[in-house]
């Protein structure tokens, strides 16, 4: 695949300024998003290089639109390089002031995610946003290559490990965050631990709920993580409501796909409205860490970007714990915040 970096998004060699500064973390009083914010909003990112999972499609596509829109460098990742590549020149037709750069990478393959990280550090990228979007949901029972169950594996231990190998990058921005996907559905999430692959009982619904409640607990335990030691970063979560993507059409099978695309016809916002809440969290000054974003419609289904909150069970540091260390057993991958730069296969 094409790289193509601007020198300005090379890594800086000065100390973060952001070390010296207060990083705002989520408390109960925070007031509400602005009313009605919308891509207009986005400040300018010109000199940030922000990666995008599955950037060929859907939430992914239309926030690496806004964000080259708004001056960044983009990199696009996505697992098919025709797919990325047809994306990348649909955002190039249009009127960008950044720079896009697309990179391959299969989320269902850990060795892949290790070498798409190792490949941004040897080659001196700066990375000030991570925005762990890609994701798959109900699909028919499958498993990544390292054999986890598919939903977990690309759209929860994937991101995992990403932001483990990443984060010193991000510790060195000036205002370095992590956006992590998630969705409402998370609330109808658990984490089955004595059953994580779905051999004895899988459910399409209850493992993408599972990978959506994993995504919250991660992101959740994260920041609490980050503000322990200190490190400059936010780790944010985000929602689309209920967006018309491929989501729907590409993991569900038979009936369920009907029922999906009748949805999406008649149901859901369009992708532009649904990628808001991502864009806010990547870029908003006043987005603080640990908070969660979704829309301000019913049911935050539709609507333009707010403060939400997760189920009180997502919100629980020991859960929370006990999945980051099943994460690192699984993966081999471990974070290493009070040293970012030492973040190691075990
Ligand atoms: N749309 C909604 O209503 C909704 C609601 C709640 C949460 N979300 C979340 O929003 C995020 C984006 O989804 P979307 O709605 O924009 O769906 P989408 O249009 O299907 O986009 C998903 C992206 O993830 C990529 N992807 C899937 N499996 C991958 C893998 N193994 N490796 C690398 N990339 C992979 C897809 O690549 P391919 O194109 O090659 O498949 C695509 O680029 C997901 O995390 C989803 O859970 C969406």
């Amino acid at each position: 695949m094409s790289t193509q970096s601007l020198s300005t998004n090379r890594l800086s060699t000065q100390p973060s300024s952001a070390a010296l500064s207060t990083i705002p973390h989520a408390a109960v009083n925070d007031p509400p998003a602005p009313s009605r914010w919308t891509a207009a909003d986005i400040p300018d990112q010109f000199g940030r290089t922000i990666i995008v999972t599955g950037a060929n499609s859907g939430l992914g596509f239309q926030t690496a639109l806004e964000l080259a829109r708004h001056g960044a460098h983009v990199v696009m990742t996505a697992r098919d390089e025709e797919k990325g590549r047809a994306a990348k020149a649909r955002i190039e037709a249009e009127r960008i002031r950044g720079s896009l750069e697309l990179r391959k990478l299969d989320l269902a393959d850990l060795d892949d995610v290790k070498r798409f990280a190792a490949d941004i550090i040897a080659d001196g990228l700066a990375v000030d946003v991570l925005v762990n979007n890609a994701g798959v949901m109900m699909p028919p029972r499958s498993l990544t290559r390292q054999g986890y169950e598919l939903q977990f594996g690309v759209n929860h231990l994937a991101h995992f490990v990403l932001t483990a190998l990443l984060i010193d990058r991000l510790a060195q921005s000036s205002d370095g965050r992590v956006v992590t996907v998630s969705s409402d559905l998370h609330k109808r999430g658990n984490i089955h631990f004595d059953d994580l692959v779905g051999a004895r009982n899988y459910g399409r619904m209850s493992f993408y709920a599972q990978s959506k409640f994993a995504n919250v607990l991660f992101a959740l335990e994260l920041d609490r993580r980050l503000e322990a030691v200190g490190l400059p970063v936010r780790s944010l979560l985000a929602h689309p409501g209920y967006s018309a993507t491929n989501l729907q059409l590409s993991g569900p099978t038979g009936i369920l796909k009907l029922f999906m695309r009748f949805g999406n016809r008649f149901f859901a916002q369009d992708v532009a409205m649904g990628a808001l809440n991502q864009l806010y969290a990547a870029t908003a000054p006043a987005a603080a860490s640990g908070q969660f974003i979704g829309p301000d419609g019913r049911g935050e289904k539709s609507g333009y970007p707010t403060i939400v909150q997760p189920v009180d069970a997502a919100s629980d540091p020991d859960l929370a714990k006990r999945l980051w260390q099943l994460s690192e057993d699984l993966t081999g991958v471990r974070f290493n915040l009070a040293n970012p730069g030492a973040a190691h296969a075990l």
